[in-house]
């Protein structure tokens, strides 16, 4: 009997990457060259199933030139980057991998948030650059993250780990705006408030961004939005590139309109808005929030997982449901 064939997009742990192998007939990406779409859909033809990260683009014209694709698996727990309805539209089922990064995610999503407001990088390079030489009642003061008034857009899994963190270790009042509220039982051990958008900006502290992206959320945090903010709070996006506009963001932070602001994932990354390169109140990752080893072993197996077990005519573990009509804000 001849085996399912995959491919795997990217190069990925080798452990997982043999795991696969023991199943499928594996094509791998050990040079890990970012293919363009035509070089995805010219490897993908023939084969059944697809791992994919966060990037590489599984649209409609894919899939319409891949028949035999039953499977596209990703790594990532956000899937912007996959046509779900597509996918769904030719039996092909798509998954994600939720719960696993959850914790690790927003401890990335606090930490950052608290290098933005303690100013840690900034001053950081200040030292590093040999410009130290005396200390100073105001050197390098910043905002202070307990007690203070934390704000969450987006109140799925990661942003009720960040709520819980904010409430429980920082005795932080935690405000959120999402499109659907959370039933009572679930805001009331991490102190989480639903607000609207506009009472959020204007009365938090600290926000932290972690809708998913969609057309509904593209640019959720453009210039008027930043100008209801209070000028000395920060921002911090966790969520997707695009959520928030880059070009404004970099101007109000400029500005002296926003207090600080930290990214890890930017709109057409890996390139990054020349602009915010420029400004020094911006702390700047290269999209790791899940990035500990043993959360990036565990989503890769959970890709695996799911791979495995429809290939051979069973059922997901995290399977994408079918698109709501609406990205959730
Ligand atoms: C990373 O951004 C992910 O969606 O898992």
């Amino acid at each position: 009997m001849t085996r399912p064939s995959l491919l795997i997009a990217r190069r990925i742990f080798p452990a997982v990457a043999e795991r696969l192998a023991v199943h499928f007939d594996v094509e791998t990406n050990d040079a890990d060259t970012l293919w363009s779409r035509e070089e995805l859909i010219q490897r993908l033809r023939g084969k059944q199933g697809v791992f994919v990260t966060t990037g590489e683009p599984i649209d409609a014209a894919l899939v319409a030139a891949c028949p035999e694709l039953k499977a596209v698996c990703s790594m990532a727990v956000g899937y912007n980057n996959i046509d779900v309805a597509a996918c769904h539209a030719r039996g092909i089922t798509v998954t994600n991998a939720p719960d696993v990064l959850t914790e690790t995610t927003a401890d990335f999503g606090f930490a950052l948030m608290m290098a933005a407001a303690r100013r840690i990088p900034e001053s950081e390079h200040f030292l590093r650059s040999g410009a130290w030489t005396k200390w100073a009642p105001d050197f390098f003061v910043g905002a202070d993250v307990h007690g203070a008034t934390l704000g969450i857009l987006g109140m799925g899994r990661i942003g009720q780990a960040i709520a819980r963190r904010g409430h429980l270790g920082f005795g932080m009042n935690v405000l959120y705006h999402n499109r659907s509220r959370l039933a009572p039982e679930a805001e009331a051990p991490i102190g989480a408030r639903w607000v609207d958008k506009a009472t959020l900006l204007a009365e938090v502290d600290h926000l932290v961004i972690v809708v998913p992206y969609g057309p509904a959320s593209h640019h959720l945090i453009a210039a008027a939005d930043l100008a209801q903010m209070k000028p000395t709070a920060t921002l911090t996006n966790i969520a997707r590139g695009g959520v928030v506009d880059d070009a404004a963001l970099a101007m109000a932070l400029r500005s002296g309109q926003l207090g600080a602001a930290a990214l890890d994932v930017f709109e057409g990354e890996p390139a990054v808005h020349p602009a915010l390169l420029g400004v020094s109140n911006v702390v700047l990752t290269p999209h790791i929030a899940s990035a500990s080893l043993p959360t990036r072993l565990a989503m890769a197996q959970l890709a695996a997982d799911n791979l495995i077990a429809l290939l051979n005519g069973g059922e997901a573990k995290t399977p994408v449901p079918a698109p709501k009509p609406a990205a959730s804000t």
